[in-house]
């Protein structure tokens, strides 16, 4: 699904990562840990596009995307969530998610059926439908803001922290919408601070250290390894 090898970016003339290696398969939910600064979120972008790939390669569904611009690979399938809130405050619910699909150029008929498919999936922002978005609780904000690119049809789904800020009840139905993304076939590739949380429901756990992937397993391999857990997991 995707399979990124030897991959060099960063901002300018700062490289943030040295030669990432990185493969995920159809279908799965993989996590990405860390310590702060290790280029989490810049490795998320250089998935998306919106980082240069200036060494290595990034393929996904077979096909070299290294040169492909972000609009472009949104297009092919990979939709992001950034880290932060990143909807339309002032806009209402409704609003945000119409400017989610705006990339798809649907018609009415076609904008509804996706409105619709979004709605029985997040029962929660149906609830919410004429709200502002700013006045939305934190938990709420992200599950639009997932939606939002939701209405883009991603196979690749990128989120970078999505449990950041919320309380424990929060992150618990984020998480569960994400395994019924993934249930659903699609596959995930996220970030999160909340390792150990994050850890207990995916699949994979990918450490990133200073630029490079230091350890891939699964993410209960991960869970039990005795390093890993003193440096990123406080156990
Ligand atoms: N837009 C930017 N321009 C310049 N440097 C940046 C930018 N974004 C992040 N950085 C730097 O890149 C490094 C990695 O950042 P980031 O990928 O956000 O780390 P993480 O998500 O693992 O905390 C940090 O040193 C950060 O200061
Ligand atoms: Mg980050």
């Amino acid at each position: 699904m995707l399979e990124v090898r030897e991959a060099v970016g960063g901002y300018g003339d700062l490289r943030i990562l040295h030669g990432v290696d990185l493969a995920l398969a159809p279908g799965s939910w993989s996590t990405i840990i860390g310590a702060n600064g290790a280029g989490k979120s810049t490795l998320l972008k250089l998935v998306a596009g919106i980082v240069q790939c200036r060494g290595g390669t990034v393929r996904y569904g077979g096909e070299d995307v290294t040169t492909v611009g972000p609009v472009d690979r949104l297009l092919r399938g990979i939709g992001m969530v950034p880290q932060g809130r990143c909807n339309f405050p002032l806009l209402s619910v409704e609003e945000n998610l119409k400017l989610g699909a705006y990339t798809q150029k649907l018609g009415r008929e076609e904008l509804r059926v996706e409105l619709e498919r979004i709605t029985q999936r997040f029962p929660r922002l149906r609830e919410r439908w004429g709200a502002m978005a700013g006045n939305l609780s934190g938990g709420e904000q992200q599950l639009l803001e997932m939606a939002m690119v939701l209405m883009t049809r991603p196979r690749l789904l990128l989120l970078d922290e999505p449990s950041l800020g919320l309380s424990p009840a929060s992150m618990a139905l984020v998480f569960d919408v994400i395994r019924g993304l993934v249930a659903d076939g699609i596959t995930v590739l996220m970030v999160e601070q909340n390792a150990r949380q994050a850890l207990e429901v995916c699949d994979l756990g990918i450490v990133l250290e200073l630029g490079r992937v230091s350890l891939v397993e699964s993410a209960r391999e991960v869970l039990s390894h005795p390093e890993i857990r003193r440096m990123f997991l406080g156990l």
